[in-house]
């Protein structure tokens, strides 16, 4: 697993990224570094060189050649936003975190403008690149970590430490749950759709996860991948947090809690927190960002590889009345399965 920093030039990638790569044992990669040492030349002078707009390409190619990594903190260079590619590649390869400073802090940290190989300068005020940049860190991002000015470097750390995924932390998950292959669930899943007893998951940039009944999905191998799919309508809460977010987790309810698969699927997480209510434990993924529920039988953690509308003008139009009768189409989401895991 890896975890990249993305965010303004003066933001602290790099010292934080060094520390969090020595805190969980994992490499600290440079981006800025490497393309220096291809180039042998300062960023500065690449910039000059080749111009803003190529930088941005051979900032995305020393992304895309990065190798297959395993336990890495990677720090790209503040302007790798403006690459669709390279930033696809970091989400897919790993968790993107946002260090989300305010600009009267990254003013104050970047004394040399000038000489720093900052991409999009030219003829423009460093706050221009700040609100051109900003809602492109927040849109590439799975996490968020708001540098507020209380913070040091320690407690910043411990802050991301606190956002991964179980498998990234020191410690690891000290549930009863074991992994197991998807394959052998699906019994037993299917059963679980026919009872209304699956649940959804999903965890927004901010706040607490929301948890949602779903009575539709289908496990089965699409892209070479093993793929869990599942349909929300756009009226959910959960649609909203699906969308700002790259993951999601299924999770079977035992018989036994049956109803509160039934109150998952009427009360909504605009105006209720259903973990807490229904005294559901949300315990971290292997994988994933999104939760799995610890009382529940077995869980899916999925990372989302595809979205697609469903298009009412190739439905079977009888369908439509039934089951569409205020034009709420569903959202398919399909989420590559990179666990399973089951009661031990
Ligand atoms: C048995 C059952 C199955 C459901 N299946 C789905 C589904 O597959 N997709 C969907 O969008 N809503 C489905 N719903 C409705 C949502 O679970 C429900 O609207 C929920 O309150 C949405 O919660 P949220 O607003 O917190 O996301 C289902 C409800 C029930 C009771």
């Amino acid at each position: 697993m890896n975890i990249t920093l993305i965010g303004m030039t003066g933001a602290g990638k790099t010292s934080m990224g060094q520390e969090l790569a020595k805190r969980l044992d994992f490499r600290f990669i440079d981006v800025d570094e490497l393309i220096e040492k291809k180039f042998n030349l300062i960023l500065q002078e690449i910039v000059d060189l080749y111009g803003d707009q190529s930088f941005i390409e051979i900032e995305e190619q020393a992304v895309l050649d990065l190798d297959p990594m395993d336990r890495s903190v990677i720090s790209p260079g503040g302007s790798v936003i403006y690459s669709a590619k390279a930033m696809e590649f970091l989400s897919q390869n790993s968790i993107v975190i946002f260090l989300d400073a305010s600009f009267e802090s990254i003013r104050k940290r970047i004394h040399n403008q000038s000489s720093r190989g900052i991409i999009g300068l030219k003829g423009r005020k460093l706050l221009n690149l700040f609100e051109e940049r900003r809602p492109l860190y927040q849109k590439y991002a799975e996490r968020t970590i708001v540098l507020r000015d209380d913070l040091d470097r320690d407690a910043v750390v411990k802050e991301i430490l606190q956002k991964l995924p179980n498998e990234k932390k020191e410690g690891g998950n000290e549930m009863t749950k074991k992994q197991v292959g998807y394959a052998d669930c699906i019994d037993e899943t299917l059963k679980g759709f026919d009872e209304d007893r699956v649940l959804l998951v999903s965890q927004g940039k901010q706040g607490p996860p929301n948890v949602m009944t779903i009575g539709w999905g289908q496990v089965g191998i699409i892209w070479r991948k093993p793929i869990f799919t599942v349909l929300v309508r756009p009226s959910r809460y959960t649609y909203k947090l699906m969308e700002e977010s790259g993951d999601f987790t299924v999770n079977i309810v035992p018989p036994s809690l049956k109803d509160v698969a039934q109150y998952c699927g009427t009360a909504s997480g605009r105006d209720h927190d259903k973990f807490k209510e229904k005294g559901l434990t949300a315990v971290p993924s292997l994988k994933v960002i999104a939760p799995i529920i610890k009382e529940c039988l077995l869980h899916f953690e999925c990372r989302t590889v595809h979205k697609n509308d469903l298009n009412p003008s190739e439905l079977a139009a009888p369908l439509i009345p039934a089951l569409y009768p205020k034009g709420d189409f569903h959202r398919f989401y399909f989420g590559e399965i990179l666990a399973c895991q089951r009661e031990g």
